[in-house]
């Protein structure tokens, strides 16, 4: 892949960089993404039956296996050459923040610790009452696991539709974002508000905008320098041509 000039020396300049990543990165680990016509999770499933307060009081049972099985899927993957690229840029530039939509885990995996985690976390498991988190919970099959404080159910620790992303992860992207050189956004559709207006942030307080994905979003009109393919094919051989070569 040809990466220009002017680019690549904006990036070996660039003091602060950020990145945004969505269900397109861990495409190539092989999960599911969400939006994908035909293997998307919500080409299959209903979010309103599966990702809200009102589906987990409505049938917490339903919900609650689903995203067991969901947790069983990330179990069995491992990062692929996009997240350890990602990893990489916290070596090469001075500051860098990785904002992620993503609840599978595997940029931590892949080495990333100053992580902004948007919409949780699949692994983490806490009270849906209390708050309480738990590392163990019984794999009764009949029922719902119940919180040891409190009693009440269990729910994965993610931000279901209609719910509010956890504040201080909220505010540091949104600080991150605006205070950023260059904003990634790298294998997300862009529809999803809040994280969806981060890179818009970003573009109103100056910083260049680049588009790493798999087909057009509504970004990609206002981008600067648009990557139209695979964040694990382009994002290593980035790494490599500007920061390792
Ligand atoms: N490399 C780069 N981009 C890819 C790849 C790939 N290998 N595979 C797919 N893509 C792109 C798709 O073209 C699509 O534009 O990644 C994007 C994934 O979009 P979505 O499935 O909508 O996922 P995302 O943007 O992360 O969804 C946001 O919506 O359902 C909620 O909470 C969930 O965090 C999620 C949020």
């Amino acid at each position: 892949m040809n990466f220009a000039p002017e680019f690549i020396s904006l990036l070996r300049e660039t003091s602060k960089l950020v990145a945004l990543t969505g269900a397109g990165v861990s495409q190539e680990s092989g999960l599911r993404t969400f939006r994908d016509a035909q293997t998307g999770l919500w080409a299959q499933y209903k979010p309103a039956e599966l990702a809200s307060t009102e589906a987990f009081r409505r049938d917490p049972k339903l919900v609650w296996d689903w995203y067991a099985w969901r947790r069983e899927a990330v179990k069995g993957v491992r990062p692929n050459p996009g997240h350890y690229a990602l990893a990489q840029l916290a070596k090469h530039v001075p500051e860098f923040r990785l904002i992620t939509q993503n609840v599978d885990g595997l940029h931590h995996m892949a080495g990333n610790q100053r992580l902004i985690e948007l919409h949780g976390n699949i692994q983490r498991v806490r009270c849906a009452d209390c708050y309480t988190f738990t590392e163990t919970w019984g794999d009764d099959t009949e029922s719902v696991p119940q919180c040891s404080v409190c009693g009440g159910l269990l729910r994965p620790d993610v931000v279901w539709f209609g719910e509010s992303l956890p504040r201080d992860q909220l505010e540091a992207a949104v600080e991150a974002a605006r205070t950023c050189g260059v904003f990634f956004s790298i294998g997300t559709s862009g529809v999803v508000q809040p994280a969806a207006s981060l890179a818009l942030a970003a573009h109103n307080h100056g910083a260049v905008i680049v588009e790493i994905n798999a087909e057009p979003t509504p970004l990609t009109p206002k981008a600067d320098f648009v990557f139209q393919g695979k964040s694990g094919e382009i994002l290593p051989e980035l790494v490599k041509v500007v920061w390792v070569e």
